[in-house]
């Protein structure tokens, strides 16, 4: 159920109204929905259910510590990214033995941090990594897990700069490497050889892209095992999309769609999963975006309306520093009224403050005639919206809300100009 409603033409988050939030802690304000994280995670569990298995959310997607706490809660794992993701997922209370570090630039110190903190494993991307990590590891006086990022040159789709699985980017180690390089690390003394990864990519809505991804995978482990070599888990990675479109409906909002009427990450993920466990490996999955986009909005208001000879702008206090996904890869958010009126609706350009043309939340769209001092609600702001926010022009980042039924608290203070140096 979606916790994101219109009640008496005001924008409520479960049973809170945006307009009082607003009015309590300002803007630009990111709110998230308690129920909608905790739904999606289950969700998540129920469809890897059937097989042994682990969830990892990945951390990159919303790093807040209020709502990391709450994904661990629900007993997924975390996969982190850098030293700064895993101190604050040990932090929330992810146990070291469900935190998998991913990344294809981890550092002496994170590699480190991570040894001594004993987490599951490392998802390696490189043959010199291999051997850094045993040198570490040894160092350290522990075995580090590990898993092979296999780069399995499958073309995702989407936005280049979220294609990662592709044989020129950087990611992975091309499948025809993998099985001797698993040889070579199953030779050091400080390495446990656990298995295979992949991570192709984000924003993926097709489940034949991922079916292809499955069978590649599948077939390598395959491969890997006649070659006399052991593999024990196969992580599956994350990308799985949502639907941006249509995620609000109301007779006065103007007419959206869904682009992907029914689609859903489980979903998708309960049609791959077959091809996955035929390996008999145990499975994983790092979803970011599908666990935690649609629980956010980012709320921002009206500064000013402004005519010109071919548009009219909407300018609003939030910019392409609080939510920088329509600015960098032209991503779609639904942009609604907080209060809807009965008034008639306009094309406009929705715009942030920020000394950048690129800084914009929509362009062209069609919107309820908007007063000076309204709040606009730019939805599915949860994933990779806070998280990539910035100071630049010299702006503070936003506050940041998490509401549970009636109840509601900061999980962020907005900063302060302190802050700023
Ligand atoms: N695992 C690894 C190794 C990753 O690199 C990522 C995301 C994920 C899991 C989670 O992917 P998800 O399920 O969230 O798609 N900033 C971009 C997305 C970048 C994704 C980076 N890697 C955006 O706003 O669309």
């Amino acid at each position: 159920m979606n916790p994101y409603t219109y009640r008496n033409a005001e924008l409520y988050c479960e049973s809170v109204s945006l307009s009082h939030l607003v009015s309590q802690f300002g803007t630009p304000l990111y709110v998230y929905s308690t129920q909608s994280i905790v739904d999606s995670c289950r969700s998540m569990q129920q469809v890897m259910a059937g097989s042994p298995h682990r969830t990892y959310y990945a951390v990159k997607a919303n790093a807040n510590p209020a709502l990391l706490h709450l994904i661990a809660r629900e007993g997924l794992g975390a996969d982190v990214g850098s030293k700064g993701e895993l101190y604050l997922a040990l932090r929330a209370g992810f146990p070291p033995e469900r935190i998998t570090f991913s990344g294809v630039g981890k550092q002496d110190d994170e590699i480190e941090y991570g040894c001594k903190h004993n987490i599951h494993a490392f998802n390696v991307e490189s043959a010199q990594e291999i051997e850094v990590i045993n040198t570490i590891a040894s160092r350290v006086g522990t075995t580090a897990g590990i898993l092979l990022r296999a780069n399995l040159d499958i073309d995702a789709g989407g936005h280049a700069y979220v294609s990662t699985g592709k044989k020129q980017n950087k990611f992975g180690i091309p499948s025809a490497d993998i099985p001797g390089l698993l040889r070579r690390a199953s030779g050091l003394s400080h390495i446990h050889l656990l298995g295979i990864h992949s991570h192709i990519g984000s924003q993926i809505t097709s489940t034949e892209t991922f079916l292809q991804a499955a069978r590649s995978l599948a077939h390598l482990v395959r491969n890997v095992r006649e070659a006399g070599l052991t593999v024990q888990e196969l992580d599956f990675g994350g990308g799985y999309g949502i639907d941006y479109h249509g995620f609000l409906s109301h007779p006065l909002l103007p007419q959206e769609r869904p682009e992907l009427p029914g689609f859903s990450a489980p979903a998708l993920l309960a049609s791959i999963i077959p091809v996955l466990a035929s390996t008999g490996c145990r499975l994983a999955v790092q979803p970011g975006r599908s666990i935690i986009a649609q629980s956010g909005v980012l709320c921002v208001r009206v500064l000013y309306r402004k005519q010109t000879e071919n548009k009219v702008f909407i300018i609003v206090d939030g910019g392409m520093n609080d939510l920088i996904r329509p600015s960098l890869y032209h991503a779609y958010h639904q942009i609604v009224p907080v209060t809807l009126r009965e008034t008639p609706h306009e094309q406009v350009d929705v715009v942030g403050p920020v000394c950048e043309s690129g800084d914009f939340f929509a362009q062209d769209r069609m919107l309820q005639t908007m007063e000076r001092g309204d709040f606009l609600g730019v939805m599915c702001a949860g994933a990779y919206g806070f998280v990539l926010a910035s100071n630049y022009n010299g702006r503070l980042k936003a506050a940041e809300v998490c509401v549970d039924g009636p109840a509601y608290s900061v999980v962020r203070e907005r900063e302060r100009f302190d802050d700023l140096q």
